[in-house]
Formats: C-alpha cells, sequence, structure tokens
C-alpha cells in the first residue's frame, strides 16, 4: 500500500500555552497526524509532562513563560540543544477568560487588567517571536524558513461590546504577522494569523452559563460552537509546506459570522 507523506514529516514544532485547550489539540495534530515533532509548553513543566502522555508521536514537555525573557531564554537553549531547530512556531498562549475584565466598559478597564493581556497575548507573542526568528535565520539547515502561526480572535476583526482588552491585545497579533510575514518572507519565515470564533474549551464554554452558551452557539450561521480539533486541522494545513506562496494571511474559524471578502 502507498502511503502519503504526512504533513509535517521532519518538522519541530513549539506550540506555547498547550497543555489544554486549543493549543493541545493543535499538539496532537501535528505529532499524531501529521509526523511533527512538538514541544508541548507549559508555565508549569509538570504539567506539560502529563499533557504529553495524552499524546501519541514524538513529543517533549517543556516549561515557557511568555511574558518572562529569561524564561524564554531558558526555553530556546533548551529546545535547541536537543532538536537543533524550530520549524514552526504556533503562539497559542493567552491570559486566562476572566469575566471581571471581560464584562467592564472599556473606559473602566484599569491599566493593570490590560496590561496583563497584553502581556501574555501579544508581549508574549513577541517574545517568543523574536528568539525564535533569530534561530530560524541563524540555521543553515533549515533551508524551508519556517512558519509562525498566531492565534486570535475574531472581535479582533469586526469588533466587539465586551472584552475590550482582549481585542485589543488580539489585533496586535494579527499586525505581529504581517510584520513577520513582510520582513522575513525573503528568508522563507511565513506567518499567518488564525482568527477564532467560539472553540468550545474549559476556558470558554466550560466557564460560562447555560444562557450565554446559547448565546454564544447561536452566533454563526453553523449555529454551534467550534471544536479544537477544528482549528488545529487549519492549523496544520497551513503549518505544511501546501500554503508555501501564502503568508500574511488571516483565516478566519468561526462557523460563518464574520464574513469577508
Ligand atoms: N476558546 C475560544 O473560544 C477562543 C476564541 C478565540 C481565541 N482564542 C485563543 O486561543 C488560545 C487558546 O485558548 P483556549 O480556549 O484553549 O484557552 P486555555 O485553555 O486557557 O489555554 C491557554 C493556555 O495559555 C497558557 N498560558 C497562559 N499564560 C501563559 C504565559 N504567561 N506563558 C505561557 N503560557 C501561558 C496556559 O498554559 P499554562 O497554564 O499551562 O501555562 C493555557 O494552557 C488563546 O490565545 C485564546 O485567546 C480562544
Amino acid at each position: 500500500m502507498i502511503q502519503t507523506p504526512k504533513l509535517l514529516a521532519d518538522k519541530v514544532a513549539v506550540v506555547t500555552g498547550s497543555t489544554k485547550g486549543i493549543g493541545f489539540s493543535i499538539s496532537k495534530e501535528f505529532a499524531e497526524n501529521n509526523g511533527a515533532t512538538v514541544i508541548v509548553c507549559s508555565r508549569n513543566e509538570e504539567q506539560a509532562d502529563r499533557a504529553i502522555k495524552q499524546i501519541n508521536g514524538k513529543v517533549f514537555a517543556a516549561a515557557l513563560d511568555v511574558t518572562d525573557n529569561s524564561s524564554v531564554q531558558k526555553f530556546m537553549q533548551q529546545i535547541l540543544s536537543v532538536h537543533d531547530r524550530i520549524d514552526i512556531l504556533v503562539n497559542n498562549a493567552g491570559y486566562p477568560f476572566d469575566r471581571e475584565i471581560w464584562y467592564k466598559r472599556f473606559h473602566e478597564v484599569t491599566d493593570e487588567e490590560q496590561e496583563k493581556i497584553i502581556e501574555v497575548d501579544l508581549k508574549g507573542s513577541i517574545r517568543i517571536s523574536k528568539a525564535v526568528i533569530r534561530s530560524m535565520l541563524q540555521n543553515v539547515l533549515n533551508r524551508n524558513g519556517g512558519v509562525i502561526i498566531n492565534i486570535s480572535s475574531t472581535p479582533a476583526i469586526a469588533g466587539h461590546i465586551e472584552g475590550s482588552p482582549y481585542t485589543i491585545a488580539k489585533a496586535g497579533n494579527i499586525a505581529l504577522t504581517k510584520c513577520i510575514a513582510m520582513e522575513y518572507g525573503s528568508s522563507n519565515i511565513r506567518a499567518y494569523t488564525l482568527a477564532l470564533g467560539n472553540i468550545a474549551t474549559l476556558a470558554t464554554c466550560g466557564s460560562m452559563t447555560e444562557y450565554d452558551r446559547a448565546k454564544a452557539a447561536a452566533e454563526p450561521s453553523m449555529k454551534r460552537w467550534g471544536k479544537p480539533e477544528e482549528v488545529a486541522k487549519v492549523a496544520a494545513c497551513v503549518a505544511s509546506d501546501n500554503f508555501s506562496f501564502a503568508t500574511g494571511n488571516t483565516i478566519i474559524i468561526d462557523g460563518g459570522t464574520v464574513l469577508l471578502g
């Protein structure tokens, strides 16, 4: 029987914040179905250790706090000493859903609250992207450049009446994708934004009231929540060489809520 080559065979992928939710599904999809070597990251290494036991394939656990420069530096040294290179970075880490902040009006959000979210969702992605791009540029073995995927959200495109600190941080991610795509296209480093609608994870669907859950499900034309696995499958496609001449794009995964183009 002829075997189709796996989409991410021989690729080394780092997925930030990947012990649960969408990051975990992306790690599982990359490793189990697409042949990638995946570094599953958490601020707590034991949690990452537990997560990799639930994934078949080439998976490694590592500690990474994207808000901390020394953690990023230590992480890079550790990964590059074992795996030589990073081909794919998925900036998935996100500040936990916080009802207190989410339902505040824009003018009531404190500097500290805004900063907490920006620090993880935007500055965290910038911090680790810089470190990974440095290594992608240095690695002459890595002839295929690399891929950076930033996980954003549809409010960053269409606006939303709640969650302004989050929307602002996630809009920055779209700009980050474009900066990377423009500056490093000639080095064959590609970048994408995945702008997600309502995806059922413990952090979102799992922490909502029945009323809010039903309201969110009614938003898209598909009239349901998305599954983390549905995001993971798109991530595997854009990370693969099948997307070799597309970069800087925002791909909306929201069951048909925000229709552009
Ligand atoms: N679910 C949705 O409906 C939805 C919609 C749009 C966008 N998104 C985005 O998709 C991503 C994943 O969402 P999710 O629902 O799967 O959330 P989640 O289950 O809360 O996962 C977020 C992850 O971020 C990690 N994290 C938090 N602070 C971190 C830090 N300082 N450094 C490194 N990692 C950190 C956490 O890992 P540790 O605690 O293990 O460190 C956690 O596993 C987030 O960026 C979110 O904003 C989600």
